[in-house]
């Protein structure tokens, strides 16, 4: 693979998923990996990923030189553009100016390997403090900014390069033609990996794995969970038993898209379990985000253990142990859950169809290695339907944290028609892919007074809280064209019972999480 060695704050991962896009197979890898560690991964190249320390930071991450020295072609970005100068004999500068977002550079050789055929001015993403002073010896200066004489080098022979800015976000205009030069003809790599190349060699490798075992896969009615469950249905058939738990918080036409849809195209074995009585006596009474949560989460557990227990009790009765459990891990939850960084629990958060602690079955991931979109790409090719492949991430407690106050029928059915209009409305608008998703509240707890027909209401409100993100992690407030706003409030105030008002949240994350709860 071509390994991003990752300096923090978020960058590596979106180099990976960069490099990927150029059609190179792309790993992360903590900055303290040791260069043996990094030498038998054996990487076809090294990216050096930016981060937010000063090389001269307390306990700023290192780069050791021996890894400039291993023969591999490298590209340093940022932070691993200054930690590269310093490790060669460079001279980093503690400017104390700094230089953040757009900027110009200007190219100074537009025939070397990375700037090859683009424009001697080009806008790029900068974000930095210290500057790169002195290149280091046999290092070619290629470009420079306002802020940094030393903006970019190249050193072809040793197939050492770097820029100061960060050509993995999409503000750099020519950022992912220049991680391609660096690909193609730096580093000498065929553009030959894809998404569908997985598939093949997934079915090869569950099939190896399972034998003629049994598999079990809890379904959420989501992206990741029903993409893996199609990749090992193709691998080994009806050896694999979907369960999906209906507990009730899904929205509207959700269940079926799971019941009817996703087993017409796929032909998955499928059980499913009607919990909705069940979660809606436990939730009987609470209000608390965390308690609904944990309550949620222990429900799910408890009926998807039962569950498992029946079908694995048919299958040994028929004499075929389930020894396998699938999950649907993205290569982001590897990555992060490798980080081990200690954050501070801001929620609790669980996935349905996710593991109970106590079920002794093997972990058959095949998705480990993907990001999101390439999930769907596999989901595509693998037949599951777009309705499933392109839907909008949506919490594993489902509507039960979208309603603030008691989760009630009532309150479920009423939310459940609000969300159901808003979707619409914005689907018609051709914004589902602009939007990264659309949170839709119920404020049970909170009454207003309305005036509808001719009388006075005292309704509940719902709000809005459209959002445009990459990752989750941050989010901004999608700015929504205010006549599509105004046709979903005007629908769900005319449609939606005891529903007299809508509102728009216009936070952005931080300080508000995308949910409610
Ligand atoms: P927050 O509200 O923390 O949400 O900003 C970040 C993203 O995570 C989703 N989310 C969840 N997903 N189980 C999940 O699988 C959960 O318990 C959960 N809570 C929040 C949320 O929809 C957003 O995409």
């Amino acid at each position: 693979p071509v390994l991003v060695v990752d300096y923090g704050a978020q960058y590596a991962q979106l180099i990976a998923r960069r490099v990927r896009e150029a059609r190179v197979y792309s790993e992360v890898i903590p900055h303290t990996a040791s260069v043996e560690e990094i030498r038998a991964r054996d990487p076809l190249a090294v990216i050096l990923s930016g981060g937010p320390a000063s090389v001269y930071a307390d306990g700023a991450p290192h780069l050791d030189p021996a890894l400039l020295d291993s023969g591999f072609p490298v590209f340093g970005m940022c932070y691993g553009f200054q930690a590269m100068a310093l490790a060669l004999g460079g001279e980093v500068a503690r400017t104390g100016l700094r230089e953040y977002g757009h900027t110009v550079a200007t190219i100074a050789d537009t025939t070397s390997i990375l700037f090859s055929g683009q424009p001697a001015e080009q806008s790029v993403w900068m974000s930095h403090g210290d500057s790169v002073a002195h290149a280091p010896a046999g290092m070619r200066v290629t470009a420079s900014t306002a802020g940094a004489k030393i903006a970019a080098f190249e050193d072809d022979e040793r197939r050492l390069y770097g820029v100061q800015w960060h050509p993995e976000v999409l503000h750099s205009t020519f950022g992912q033609n220049l991680l391609e030069h660096f690909l193609y003809a730096g580093a000498g790599l065929t553009p030959d990996w894809s998404a569908g190349s997985v598939i093949e060699e997934q079915v090869t490798l569950i099939r190896e794995r399972v034998g003629d075992k049994h598999v079990i896969c809890g379904l959420s009615g989501g992206v990741d969970s029903s993409v893996a469950a199609a990749l090992v249905h193709k691998a080994v058939g009806d050896q694999l038993t979907c369960v999906f738990v209906d507990h009730g918080l899904l929205r509207d036409g959700e269940a079926e898209q799971v019941e009817q849809d996703f087993v017409a195209s796929t032909g998955v074995r499928l059980l499913v379990v009607d919990a909705r009585e069940r979660f809606l006596n436990a939730l009987a009474g609470v209000g608390d985000p965390e308690d609904k949560r944990k309550i949620i989460g222990r429900e799910f557990i408890r009926v998807f253990e039962q569950a498992a227990r029946d079908v694995v009790g048919e299958a040994a009765a028929d004499g075929h142990p389930v020894e396998f459990l699938v999950q649907g891990t993205l290569y982001p939850d590897v990555v992060e859950s490798g980080g081990g960084t200690g954050t501070a629990n801001i929620k609790s958060h669980h996935n349905v169809g996710g593991l109970p602690d106590d079920l002794q079955f093997a972990l058959i991931e095949p998705l480990r290695d993907l990001f999101k979109d390439e999930v769907r790409k596999v989901g595509l090719e693998l037949g599951v339907p777009e309705s499933i492949v392109w839907r909008q991430p949506f919490p594993g407690p489902g509507l039960g944290i979208r309603i603030v106050g008691e989760v009630t029928a009532e309150n479920l059915a009423t939310l459940r028609a609000a969300d159901a209009i808003a979707r619409h409305e914005l689907t018609a608008a051709g914004l589902d892919r602009e939007i990264w998703q659309c949170p839709v509240v119920l404020l049970a707890d909170v009454r207003s007074v309305g005036v509808q027909g001719d009388g006075r209401t005292y309704g509940h409100p719902i709000v809005l809280r459209p959002v445009s993100s990459e990752d989750a992690m941050t989010a901004d407030w999608t700015r929504l064209p205010y006549d599509v706003l105004a046709r979903i409030s005007g629908r769900i105030t005319n449609e939606v019972d005891g529903v007299n008002r809508v509102t728009l949240d216009v936070t952005s994350k931080p300080p508000g999480t995308i949910e409610w709860e």
